[in-house]
């Protein structure tokens, strides 16, 4: 049987997802599957009973969220803090890791037929050592272009950067806190606290946490249009003080020439945004050869 497990929704089920579908949807849902353990000990089962329930609800959410045209969806299923928990615990979430994703990327092929894709990233320091050796020797490559740095740049160099941002993070149990996951990525993300706990997430769940959404939706959009004007406005205004101090130095600022000011202007954005491609493509050799490393030691 396939881990995301085939099958329609109910008939109440499939109206009532068709009625959300007629308003703005999340394209990109991430979710804190958190309360397993909580969930284990309401149920008097074992704590490692409660994670592989919690797995196995993350299978049926991908099922709900593929009925609802969601196509992208980012989990955390396990953080770095994590690793503090006893070694039997940490051995059994991983043992259950490996099964699960490596039956979910078999699955791949037959998913990919819905469009939809998968990665599967563990919690990566969100600045592995090599990668700030190569930010160390961008910023003294780029010192005398202090405008290349901007809010836009970091985003691109993120490694979460081939995908949107998440529209909508929900995290389960009660628990009113992102624990580190996607800080950067989240700033314009609806957030919803719900108290169930993750191995009894339910479909109704979904659908209050993506109505939440919507009626955020246009509050959300418009924090969002704002900041990426804002974000523009500020590129635009440093470039603009770099060419009036390049043409004071030549000594024609005064004249006001304007279309000399204008090729100065297009000709420096222009000589920016090469220097930040061929940054972006030496990070991105960086990063495929930091995982290729990480794939090696853990095979
Ligand atoms: C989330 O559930 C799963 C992981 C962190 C791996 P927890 O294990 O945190 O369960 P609670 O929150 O203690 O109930
Ligand atoms: C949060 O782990 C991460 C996941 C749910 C995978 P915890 O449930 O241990 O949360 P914190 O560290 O107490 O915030
Ligand atoms: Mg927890």
């Amino acid at each position: 049987m396939s881990w995301i497990k085939e099958g329609e929704l109910t008939i109440i089920e499939r109206f009532c997802a068709n009625v959300i579908k007629a308003g703005p949807m999340p394209k990109h849902v991430a979710f804190i599957m958190d309360g397993n353990r909580r969930y284990a000990q309401k149920c008097h089962v074992k704590r490692q009973q409660g994670h592989s329930e919690g797995f196995d609800k993350l299978a049926q959410t991908l099922r709900w969220c593929l009925n609802l045209d969601i196509r992208e969806v980012t989990v955390y299923a396990f953080s770095i803090e994590n690793f503090k928990r006893s070694k039997e615990e940490v051995d059994g979430l991983m043992e259950l890791a490996r099964q699960k994703f490596s039956r979910l990327l078999e699955e791949q092929e037959n998913l990919k037929k819905h469009g939809v894709c998968i990665r599967v990233l563990g919690d990566l320091p969100l600045l592995p050592l090599d990668i700030q050796e190569l930010i160390a020797q961008a910023v003294l490559a780029t010192r005398n272009y202090n405008n290349d740095v901007s809010e836009s740049l970091l985003d691109k160099c993120l490694y979460t950067n081939n995908s949107p941002n998440p529209d909508l993070l929900i995290r389960t149990s009660g628990e009113v806190r992102l624990s580190d996951f996607l800080l950067w990525q989240t700033s314009h993300s609806c957030l919803v606290f719900q108290s169930v706990l993750w191995p009894e997430y339910s479909f109704w769940n979904l659908c209050e946490a993506i109505l939440r959404f919507q009626m955020n939706h246009s509050a959300l959009q418009k924090a969002r249009d704002l900041h990426m004007e804002e974000g523009k406005r500020q590129q635009l205004e440093s470039d603009q003080a770099y060419v009036t101090n390049k043409l004071q130095q030549e000594g024609s600022a005064s004249h006001g020439d304007s279309q000399r000011r204008r090729t100065l202007l297009q000709k420096y954005a222009a000589l920016r945004e090469e220097r930040i491609q061929s940054f972006l493509q030496a990070l991105e050799h960086k990063r495929v050869d930091f995982l290729e490393r990480l794939c090696t030691v853990s095979a």
